[in-house]
């Protein structure tokens, strides 16, 4: 296939997995999912900015992009915003592991940079940008191996996703501090 095609059918197969972050922002608050627990070390589990709305609220709004992406690719059939995958129970399946597994690993994120004695919303180079992406892929590798490989086992995606992800964290999140729904620029 055109390489073209396979970048664009990357970025569209990865749009939940990107939604969900800025999701949280706008749908988080209240009740942390560490009940302000604290761990072994005595620091915060994962800490205030990990909130159980933010976790539903997310994987919500990702599972609505991801079928409506998914309806109108049955609607209107084309190479470069293609289905999930053929059956529709599958593919549900599939949006619904891109959105979760992508707002769990950003917790996963969260976790280490606790266990690193860094506060909650200070900057983490990488680990901010890319832990729930390394979580979200590694997980759907053990989970639905057949889907990823045939979905993003592929040079391309991988350049692809791990160059543009960090980019596209930076500008969402300068985005989303300039809109004045987040206390910092990162
Ligand atoms: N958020 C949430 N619940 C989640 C994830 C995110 O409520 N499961 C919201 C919080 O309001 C959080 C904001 O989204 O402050 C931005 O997320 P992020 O930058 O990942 O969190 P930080 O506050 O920077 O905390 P951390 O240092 O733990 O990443
Ligand atoms: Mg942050």
């Amino acid at each position: 296939m055109q390489p073209f095609i396979v970048l664009i059918n990357t970025l569209w197969w990865m749009l939940p997995v990107y939604v969900v972050h800025p999701a949280a922002v706008l749908t988080g608050g209240g009740m942390p999912i560490d009940f302000r627990k604290n761990f072994l070390d005595g620091k915060r589990l994962l800490g205030e900015g990990k909130t159980w709305c933010g976790l539903v609220g997310s994987t919500c709004a990702g599972l609505m992009i991801g079928m409506i992406q998914n309806t109108l690719a049955v609607i209107f059939p084309n190479e470069y915003f293609p289905v999930f995958a053929n059956e529709l129970g599958y593919a549900i399946l599939i949006i619904f592991l891109l959105s979760f597994l992508s707002i769990w690993g950003d917790s996963i994120g969260s976790f280490i940079k606790r266990r690193r004695g860094i506060d909650r919303g200070e900057k983490a180079f990488l680990l901010d940008q890319l832990s729930f992406l390394v979580f979200t892929w590694l997980m759907l590798i053990i989970i639905v191996p057949s889907w990823f490989f045939e979905h993003f086992g592929n040079w391309i995606s991988l350049i692809t996703v791990f160059v543009l992800t960090p980019v596209l964290h930076r500008v969402v999140n300068i985005i989303g501090y300039k809109m004045g729904k987040k206390k910092v620029p990162w």
